[in-house]
């Protein structure tokens, strides 16, 4: 067997995790799902969420997989006989397909978005609207198709060179670029006249909000997707970690990148759309519609848009060459297949099982789900019920079937309060949190 990779620097892999943590998630998601949920409360929610079961679970990751130096179905595997557990791992690289297979059909719609605003054509629209251009888009039946199939070769020419000279070189590249565009872009935003109010839709809580079990719902799904956590992403990225790298360390530098990214991008965002004087809560269509109709009327705005379409489809990438590494992994580690060979099969499998998707608002618009439609239905279903049991499998793995002694070290969070802390927020806090969360979802329906 070829030897496994490692991460060649620790800037590098901490790049790399938090590529896979900034995505359409803290950009295209967090914008309207915080404007559907009241802005600032829901943005402490998240907060609150994200530290008490975020953090632990990124470390709870990371440790399964630096432990295990293997996939993810190494990662749930204890001392003593095989169990059920490695089904974790299996449902793991399944989910990742999945989440892959509509996440790469919006990640196809920045893409081209971010064409037509470098070459034109996306600012030709005024007179018919932005609504009736993207909804004409997406009804295609070819065109999607294009852009995710572009998006999705981009990963896998991405992952096929490999952890060290792929994943972590185009991470290194983009992350920092991308930190430039979104800092520079909410400069320009908040200095725009008329932009406060939307600073304080940002910053000033609305309390009422506070006690909603919908928000709280929203804001446990969101910080599960923002920071990829549940579906074994940071499990894998953990097994090609060194002992030498600082674990507890990496894990701040997730939660503190990926959080501060979604800020930074609401600040990016909602100023500029309360300076015109737009409804915040406009839903999934903010990206595409709303903003799309502001650059058009601000000055300089073409390279704006260039600029957050670029943003937003190379931290798309980013986030999409992380969830295919979970069953390529497997699939080099377990059928012996070469790296290339196995990113073919896998993307190839995820674009047929994302064609539902990419097709959902136009040839099969008609075929509803509950209420939605195939794409939305894919969405509920990683966010509402996935997300959430891959979250309590891990919580419940290194919480109760690790050997404590062995938690505790592998973590290097040790046997002080602060380890003691950590376990018992993953032995109680997170399942309880958790199950809750996923039983509403099943009786909401
Ligand atoms: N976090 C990414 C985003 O915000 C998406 C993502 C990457 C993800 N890896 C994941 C979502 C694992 C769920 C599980 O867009």
């Amino acid at each position: 067997m070829v030897e496994r990779e490692q991460w060649s620097t620790y800037s590098g892999f901490v790049l790399a995790t938090i590529g896979s943590a900034v995505g359409l998630g803290n950009i295209w998601r967090f914008s309207y799902v915080a404007g559907e949920n009241g802005g600032a409360a829901f943005l402490l929610l998240y907060l609150v969420y994200v530290i008490t079961i975020g953090l632990p679970l990124v470390i709870a990751e990371l440790t399964l997989g630096r432990r295990a130096q293997g996939d993810a179905i190494a990662g749930f595997e204890a001392s003593g006989p095989r169990s059920s557990w490695r089904y974790a791992g299996a449902l793991a690289g399944v989910g990742a397909i999945l989440i892959l297979s509509y996440y790469s059909v919006i990640a196809g719609w920045a893409l081209k978005y971010l064409i037509g605003a470098a070459f034109g054509p996306l600012w030709d629209q005024a007179a018919q609207g932005y609504g009736q251009y993207f909804r004409t888009f997406i009804s295609r039946t070819g065109e999607p198709v294009i852009w995710q199939i572009l998006m999705l070769g981009a990963s896998v020419a991405v992952v096929a060179a490999g952890v060290r000279a792929g994943i972590e070189t185009v991470n290194r590249w983009l992350m920092p670029l991308l930190a430039l565009i979104v800092v520079g872009l909410a400069g320009y935003s908040v200095t725009m006249p008329g932009s406060a109010a939307g600073v304080i839709f940002l910053f000033a809580p609305d309390w009422s909000a506070i006690g909603r079990a919908e928000v709280h719902a929203a804001a446990l799904g969101q910080a599960f997707f923002s920071l990829g956590i549940g579906m074994a992403v940071l499990l894998t990225y953990g097994s090609y970690m060194p002992r030498g790298f600082r674990l507890p360390r990496s894990a701040l530098a997730i939660i503190i990148g990926d959080t501060g990214f979604a800020i930074i991008s609401g600040l990016a965002i909602f100023p500029a759309v309360f300076a015109f004087g737009i409804d915040p809560s406009s839903g999934p269509e903010l990206a595409f519609i709303t903003l799309p109709q502001i650059f058009l009327q601000m000055p300089g705005g073409a390279w704006l848009g260039v600029a957050f379409f670029f943003l937003l489809s190379a931290a798309a990438l980013t986030s999409m060459v992380s969830l295919l590494e979970v069953p390529v992994s497997m699939a080099v580690q377990r059928l012996g297949a070469t790296r290339r060979n196995a990113v073919m099969v896998i993307g190839a499998i995820t674009l047929a099982l994302g064609l539902p998707s990419a097709l959902s608002f136009g040839l099969l618009a008609d075929i509803r789900i509950g209420r939605h439609g195939i794409l939305d239905a894919a969405d509920a279903v990683v966010s509402n019920y996935l997300l959430p049991f891959g979250g309590i499998l891990i919580a419940l793995f290194v919480g109760w079937k690790l050997k404590m002694g062995e938690a505790l070290s592998e973590s290097e969070l040790g046997q002080g309060w602060l380890g003691l802390v950590w376990l018992w927020l993953l032995r109680v806090l997170a399942p309880l949190t958790l199950t809750t969360i996923l039983l509403r979802s099943a009786t909401a329906l």
